[in-house]
């Protein structure tokens, strides 16, 4: 009895997990995107959530995307080839990712000369930053789903 409510519990835990998956604290990390704003913002169309640098891409719904795909930012061609092999963020390669961004492109492309554009380094808390972006913006995937209502979803916004 008590087996089968665990085993129930685990797997519906499981279907939530992505979002929850590397464990950091959207709270903290809009407290260490401080360090970030001076390359990237966040915007979602008219609505600026953190004004920020150009140095970096918008980072608006980057949980999801594909790497090196936000439209008019002028990638290296390391997180370009990043993406077309098949990067996409979530919160643990992100997190991964800001800690040393030529490192995670190097060992993702398999290629010791490949370098990101990006020379920041954060040392601890990119769990927290990919938890906060996570928070701001719906997982692309959920876009998919709800294509039909797209009109609707225009219309109100809270
Ligand atoms: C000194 C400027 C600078 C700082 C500070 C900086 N970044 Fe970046 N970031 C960049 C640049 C430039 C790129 C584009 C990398 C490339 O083209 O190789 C980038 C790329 C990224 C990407 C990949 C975007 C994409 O479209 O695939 C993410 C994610 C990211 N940064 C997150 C962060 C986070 C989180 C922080 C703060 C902890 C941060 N960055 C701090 C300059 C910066």
């Amino acid at each position: 009895m008590l087996k089968a409510l665990f085993l129930t519990t685990f797997v519906a835990t499981g279907a939530f997990s992505t979002a929850a998956f590397a464990d950091g604290d959207a709270a903290a990390g809009e407290d260490t995107f401080k360090r970030c704003k001076s390359c990237h913002g966040i915007v979602n169309g008219d609505e600026t959530i953190v004004r920020g640098g150009r140095t970096g891409p918008n980072l608006y719904g980057m949980i999801g995307m594909t790497a090196g795909t936000v439209e008019g930012f002028r990638y290296g061609d390391d997180i370009v080839a990043a993406g077309a092999a098949g990067l996409v963020w979530d919160e643990e390669n992100l997190a991964e990712y800001v800690a040393d961004p030529t490192a995670f492109i190097r060992t993702f492309l398999g290629d010791d000369s490949a370098r990101a554009k990006m020379t920041f380094k954060l040392r601890s808390g990119g769990e927290d930053v990919a938890a906060y972006l996570a928070s701001l913006a719906p997982m692309m995937e959920m876009e998919e789903e709800t294509e039909e209502g797209e009109e609707a979803e225009e219309g109100e916004s809270s």
